[in-house]
């Protein structure tokens, strides 16, 4: 039992929530159902960051990457950071109504893993079946606890949202990694995990009509592919361009099947780059980094029309695609993105 609640208003939007002392406000958010802008949840990417007018707060560790010491000294604050010590007057420097409007109440499930596959030497498909449906929206994500080991991290569906209690995600694997090691021996089937969510902003917008780019690399696929299939799913015409990233020929995978729904929609183009290809590969495809192709792709394409973008993947490559996107005239509320930041240890 908490000791002592505050009381949390944002500003602009005119809504107010209650916090517990030792809970942060981003977690008391979640609790309550009410979705404001985040990301990695652990101080590193900077998507909660918002501004305090009044209250007395601390924070936690967090990176000076995601706020430097100048924003700090203009009280600017990381939610996901944030403990509060009196009632609190937030100004949320980004929202968005969509988000706001379909936040779903983040929840704990009990989870078995059921498969585990090689897609390429370094990316593992896992699959999870949990004790009830998750309700998610495409492009969101969890996080899995390996229960008694303290490891929890964050992924990202890859499957379409209809099936909530069987959840699919495409895994990088890490040498050294705690969590991303273990699926290669580590975890079998039939081992038990538990799973909370959802979590995550970069999902699908339904009802648009401009074109739709996806942009990723590496397990970057991961959302972006539930993104893309539920697109499929929904029947929405729309012309949809999916830009992936890799180092060499051995990096690419499900490529069976972009080219199955290429055969099938005019509008779709699969555009993989590698930025590695190796001599005598027969590669004939995109070279370079994915940044520098979704560039040179974007001068050339003449879209018309609002265009909306998603983006996933490693930090140094949504920081490369973003300015991209908004010198190629994408309006910064319709760029959506999801940086797979490190976990803090
Ligand atoms: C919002 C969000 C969504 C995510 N979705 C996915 C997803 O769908 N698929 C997926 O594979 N991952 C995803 N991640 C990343 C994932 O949560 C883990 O951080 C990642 O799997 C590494 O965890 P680990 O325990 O295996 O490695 P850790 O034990 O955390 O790290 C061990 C070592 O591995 C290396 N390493 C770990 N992460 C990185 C990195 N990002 N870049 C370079 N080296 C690294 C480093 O050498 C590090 O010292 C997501 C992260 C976030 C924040
Ligand atoms: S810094 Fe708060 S969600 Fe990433």
């Amino acid at each position: 039992m908490a000791d002592q609640t505050y009381t949390v208003r944002f500003e602009q939007v005119g809504v107010e929530m209650e916090v517990n002392e030792g809970e942060t406000v981003l977690d008391a958010a979640f609790r309550q159902g009410i979705s404001v802008m985040h990301g990695c949840k652990e101080g590193q990417c900077s998507s909660c960051k918002s501004r305090l007018i009044e209250g007395d707060i601390e924070l936690l560790k967090y990176s000076t990457f995601a706020l430097p010491d100048y924003e700090r000294d203009t009280d600017h604050i990381l939610l996901c950071r944030t403990h509060a010590f009196s009632d609190l007057t937030i100004e949320l420097l980004n929202y968005d109504e969509d988000l706001m409007r379909r936040s779903i109440p983040v929840k704990d499930y009990q989870a078995r893993l059921t498969r585990i596959e090689a897609l390429t030497h370094d990316i593992r498909l896992l699959e999870i079946e949990l004790d009830a449906k998750l309700r998610f929206w495409a492009g969101q994500y969890v996080d899995l606890t390996i229960p008694g080991t303290g490891i929890t991290r964050a992924f990202s569906m890859a499957n379409p949202p209809e099936n909530g209690s069987t959840l699919q995600f495409i895994i990088k694997r890490y040498p050294q990694g705690a969590f991303s090691a273990q699926l290669d021996g580590g975890l079998q089937p039939g081992q038990a995990l538990t799973a909370k969510g959802p979590y995550g902003t970069c999902f699908r917008r339904e009802g648009r009509e401009g074109p739709m780019l996806l942009v990723g690399g590496g397990s970057g696929k991961s959302p972006l592919w539930s993104i893309l299939q539920d697109h499929l799913a929904s029947g929405e015409q729309r012309k949809v361009l999916f830009f992936y990233g890799a180092r060499t020929r051995q990096d690419l995978f499900l490529l069976d099947e972009f080219a199955a729904i290429a055969a099938r929609l005019p509008d779709f183009r699969f555009i993989p780059a590698l930025s590695h290809a190796e001599e005598g590969d027969g590669w004939t495809g995109e070279r370079g980094f994915i940044h520098e192709v979704l560039a040179r792709v974007l001068r050339e394409a003449e879209l018309e029309g609002e265009i909306d973008a998603y983006s996933c993947g490693p930090t140094a490559m949504i920081d490369a695609v973003l300015p991209v996107l908004q010198m190629a005239g994408v309006e910064p509320d319709r760029i959506y993105f999801d940086k797979f930041t490190p976990a803090v240890r």
